[in-house]
């Protein structure tokens, strides 16, 4: 047994922001994760992190990034939750900055800025080609010195509820498989996404396997928007083993140009005013027609070429990008245009939370990153994901502080506990599945059929299959040996992932419209007059998903007014798919 005031589940730039607010507060925290710290999903944000700074783009402010982020979430996304992150983004940038990030500087000593796509302005801060693993470094730095425990070989399989109150986690080390039972007043989960469960991803093994769903949904929590799972334009196709892997948005911040096979610059068939700086969704998507309809190279991709900037201006841009080429294709891009395709990077729906302090349905219970939803609507502005996790990650360690300190009664059922350790021990036995195979028939499947365009039949077939490999799942072969805690993570990462694959097919059948990232055939058009949010539930007695449409929250009279005077001149209602 352990104890403390609050408990963060994971470790990325989200938990550590919280955990680091907790402790400066003077409360005890702990941090569980089942990832190496060092190498959180974090770091896949490359490119940047967004502040409207106005260091170079003077008309810049925190209502152009409301407007741009609000819009290009096609007027889905939380306008309360947009604007927190708009107006708090310049002070926690510069925070972090002064932390030890050491983002790059111009020369009069302030924060340089990048163009990222669909952003009115150039307002991403950056390291190079490796923001998010500065942000994360510095937080480690930060933590460190505060004393902060991370457990960072901990999987979590439950959390503790009592009355809807949640008074901690059970988990078990994912060496030893000992189990440890986690109590704490309140819990914040930031367990990131569930992109993993598509074959073609930018995240690595074992994480974004949508675990913090599955517990949030058990707990009795409600998710948002599952449908909505951004594809990132650019990732490597090639070889097999790391097909999916990031190509940062930053080359084409840096001045990347996109051609298909007939060394046409096609993006001008598409955003002829942004090119490739149009925003994530349209891109992607015009990466994958020109590859579907015949347009891509061999080996089924687009090329994305820097080779017109000098090598000079690449190793000091884009050095991760150029080693990453050279590492795994031999291929120097300073000479040599890179071979990429759609990749599945980002969920951006996610665990229903108040935007304001990140607490859920379940008192005691917060969540931060992108394991919660509503920012980001229909289509993430790239480098919002960054200024996300430092902003709610501090909001949810503040309000857990706040929460923590007036909870009197330490709630505790030894019945939840015991439950939490019975659904681990159900696995154990002998069977006839293998996990792993599951796992990657699960992946396959939800590529083919609930992939970058999607369709009422398509959809129906995937669930159908995620169904049998559900059914599957009861006769996994799970034997007491000396490595069996290593089977045992992966037995939970596929129990969470096929419920949020269920989620997520259930929520894109439900949603019939093309809108952003969620692109149907069969509805190719939006619904203007329609603009809801898809809401998952868990049904507590028959343990089914359930599916319901709310009423998108409507923009302020202020927002409005902001939203109305904006500085843009493109038409947000553009359908992609046509
Ligand atoms: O392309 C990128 O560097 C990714 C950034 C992000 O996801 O925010």
């Amino acid at each position: 047994m352990h104890n403390s005031n609050v408990l963060v589940i994971g470790c990325g730039g989200a938990g550590l922001r919280a955990a680091i607010e907790v402790k400066k507060a003077g409360l005890n925290v702990c941090i569980l994760g089942k990832r190496p710290r060092t190498d959180a999903h974090t770091v896949l944000a490359a490119g940047g992190i967004n502040a409207a700074l106005a260091n170079l783009d003077k008309k810049d402010s925190w209502q152009q990034h409301f407007a741009d982020t609000y819009l290009e979430g096609y007027g889905i996304g939380n306008p309360l939750k947009i604007e927190i992150m708009a107006k708090e983004a310049p002070e926690l940038v510069k925070e972090i900055d002064n932390w030890g990030a050491n983002f790059e500087k111009l020369k009069n000593g302030k924060l340089d800025q990048r163009y990222f796509g669909a952003h009115t302005y150039r307002r991403t801060c950056y390291s190079g080609d490796f923001t998010g693993l500065s942000i994360l470094k510095t937080l480690l730095k930060k933590a460190d010195e505060l004393k902060i425990p991370i457990y960072d070989d901990q999987y979590v399989t439950d959390l503790l509820i009592k009355e809807q109150i949640c008074f901690g986690a059970l988990s078990f080390s994912i060496f030893s498989a000992e189990r440890t039972v986690y109590l704490a007043d309140s819990v914040i989960l930031c367990t990131g996404g569930h992109t993993r469960i598509w074959k073609k991803c930018s995240s690595r093994k074992n994480e974004n396997t949508g675990d913090g769903y599955f517990l949030g949904l058990k707990a009795g929590c409600k998710l948002i928007d599952m449908e909505m799972v951004q594809f990132h334009p650019s990732g490597m196709v090639s070889p097999e083993e790391i097909e999916g892997t990031l190509v940062t948005e930053a080359v084409r911040g840096e001045g990347g140009k996109l051609f298909n096979n007939k060394g046409e610059r096609f993006m001008k068939n598409y955003d002829p005013i942004r090119m490739e700086l149009s925003s994530r969704d349209r891109v992607a998507m015009a990466n994958y027609n020109e590859i579907s309809q015949g347009r891509g190279t061999d080996n089924g991709g687009v090329l994305l070429d820097i080779s017109h900037k000098s090598k000079e201006f690449i190793l000091e841009k884009l050095p991760t990008i150029y080693k990453q080429f050279l590492d795994f294709q031999n291929l120097d891009i300073s000479k040599f245009p890179m071979e990429v395709a759609p990749t599945a990077h980002y969920s951006m729906g996610g665990i229903l939370v108040y935007p304001e302090n990140c607490s859920t349905y379940i008192e005691g219970l917060f969540a931060a990153g992108e394991v919660a939803g509503g920012l980001h609507g229909a289509n993430r502005l790239g480098g919002n994901s960054l200024a996300e996790i430092i902003i709610f990650g501090k909001r949810a360690g503040l309000a857990s502080v706040k929460y923590s300190k007036k909870s009197n009664n330490h709630i505790r059922s030894l019945k939840s506990i015991t439950l939490a350790h019975d659904n681990i021990n159900q696995y154990i036995k002998n069977g006839n599945e293998e996990v792993r195979n599951l796992k990657h028939n699960l992946r396959l499947v939800m590529t083919k059929y609930c992939g970058v365009i999607k369709n009422k039949k398509l959809l129906k077939e995937g669930l159908n299959k995620v169904e049998d490999i559900k059914d599957k799942l009861s006769d996994i072969d799970l034997r007491k040996n000396d490595n069996y805690a290593e089977d045992l993570a992966l037995v939970f990462d596929l129990e969470a992932s096929l419920v949020s694959a269920t989620a997520t097919i259930k929520s894109a059948i439900e949603r019939r419209e093309s809108r952003g990232s969620h692109q149907r055939s069969d509805f190719p058009k939006i619904d203007n007059e329609n603009s809801y949010n898809c809401i998952v539930s868990l049904d507590s007695t028959n343990k089914k998903i359930e599916i319901s449409r709310e009423n998108v929250k409507p923009l302020s009279q202020n927002l409005k007014m902001i939203i109305d005077s904006s500085n843009r001149d493109e038409d947000i209602q553009d359908k992609l798919l046509e």
